[in-house]
């Protein structure tokens, strides 16, 4: 039946289905959207969360009684509802004032004010119950050469991320970091552009257990790696704390599609991998509803998201339901590969004394066996394509 429930754990950015289609090229397509509306509509297409920006919720410069006033009204729809705010996040990209970045901004007074943004938000989040702050550096970046002095800037986020861990760690709050890599856009290059380098970036810091990544699918691919790849090494390292589905077609700008959009069989084996490996955060949507869409468009759109999760999810747990494909895995040899290649207390001692493994193996012999990855792989389009 594909319907969604809350146990589903779909969330949804207020600036997902907010997005009024403003583009490089052209205004706004739609007009804005109430955010106690938004939560209202999500909530009967059956998502369980909804997750901010600072200035979604509260626009850039409200003063005091305005802010207050606003975050009645969202709370008042997440009441009624029973919608929860797994994440939130900053808005650091948006006003002038962070042209040139915000925790890596040339100017100091802007890095200063960046942090004081940021804490000021999560003192936010922690009091609606949010359990992961995402840090998307958009504006941290060049254009040029000489403009960023790469590992001075690399400090700066560093120090800026150091002080986040200690605030939160101060306050008490129940709240961990999960860093978005992306390459580009709206910079010409932008710090920490894939999953990789974030995992390495995080080893750096001074509290290292409290950060992991929100990998966005269209990120990874507009630097035209493996998504999947991608988050099995976040799984790997522990540090797959959040995730930002949407759909995306090869190497070109941020498309922002809704889920299953784009690349459909890295979709597949997306779903497939976050649905074996138990991973249990939220199952968050960023994707941005073309502006060629009115509202109906805009919730066909939202709907067509979490349908597309679960219509994959079905498809992969009868792949791997699949008898032919148990037996196509093993011809594969994919219970070889989870074999450790060493015996248990095996040392190199021990593999330099094991003839079988140089002086009588035959790597001509090894060399003409078939893999049979085709027909493995023909299994799970029959089964994606639904024909199975
Ligand atoms: C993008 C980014 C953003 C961030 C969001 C959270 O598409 O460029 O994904 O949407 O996820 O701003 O900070
Ligand atoms: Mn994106
Ligand atoms: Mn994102
Ligand atoms: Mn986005």
């Amino acid at each position: 039946s594909y319907r969604p429930t809350p146990e589903d754990r779909f969330s949804f950015g207020l600036w997902t289905v907010g997005w009024q289609g403003r583009d490089p090229f052209g205004d706004a397509t739609r007009p804005a959207l109430d955010p106690a509306e938004s939560v209202r509509r999500l909530a009967e297409l059956g998502a369980w969360g909804v997750t901010f920006h600072d200035d979604d919720l509260i626009p850039f410069g409200s003063p005091r009684t305005e802010r207050e006033r606003h975050v009645r009204r969202f709370r008042a729809a997440l009441d009624e509802t029973g919608m929860t705010v797994p994440m939130a996040t900053t808005n650091l990209f948006t006003h002038p004032v962070f042209k040139d970045g915000a925790f890596t901004a040339n100017d100091r007074d802007v890095r200063r004010y960046a942090l004081r943004k940021v804490m000021r938000n999560i003192d936010l989040a922690a009091e609606l119950g949010a359990r992961t702050y995402v840090a998307w550096g958009g504006r941290e970046g060049a254009e040029s050469g000489a403009a960023k002095d790469v590992r001075c800037a690399l400090d700066r986020l560093k120090e800026a991320f150091d002080l986040l861990g200690e605030y939160v760690t101060g306050q008490g709050y129940d709240l961990r970091f999960a860093l978005e890599p992306k390459p580009n856009e709206p910079r010409g290059d932008i710090l920490l552009p894939t999953v990789g380098h974030a995992l390495a970036f995080i080893e750096r810091l001074e509290r290292p257990e409290l950060f992991g990544v929100n990998p966005e699918v269209g990120h990874e691919q507009m630097a035209g790696l493996n998504f999947p790849h991608g988050i099995a090494q976040a799984l790997w390292a522990g540090k797959l704390f959040h995730i930002d589905l949407n759909g995306q077609s090869g190497i070109k700008y941020d498309q922002d599609l809704r889920f299953g959009a784009g690349d459909l069989r890295a979709a597949f084996w997306l779903v497939d991998l976050l649905e074996s490996a138990g991973y249990d955060g939220p199952r968050h949507f960023d994707f941005k509803p073309p502006r060629t869409e009115d509202f109906q468009g805009v919730w066909a759109s939202a709907a067509g998201c979490m349908r597309n999760y679960l219509v994959l999810r079905e498809r992969a747990a009868a792949f791997r339901a699949d008898r032919e494909v148990a037996e196509a895995l093993r011809a594969s040899r994919l219970d070889e590969l989870a074999r450790p290649t060493l015996e248990p207390g095996e040392t190199a001692a021990g593999l330099l004394a094991d003839r079988a493994a140089f002086e009588d193996f035959d790597p001509d012999a090894a060399a003409e066996r078939g893999m049979a990855f085709e027909h493995l792989d023909q299994l799970a389009m029959d089964h994606l394509l639904g024909v199975r």
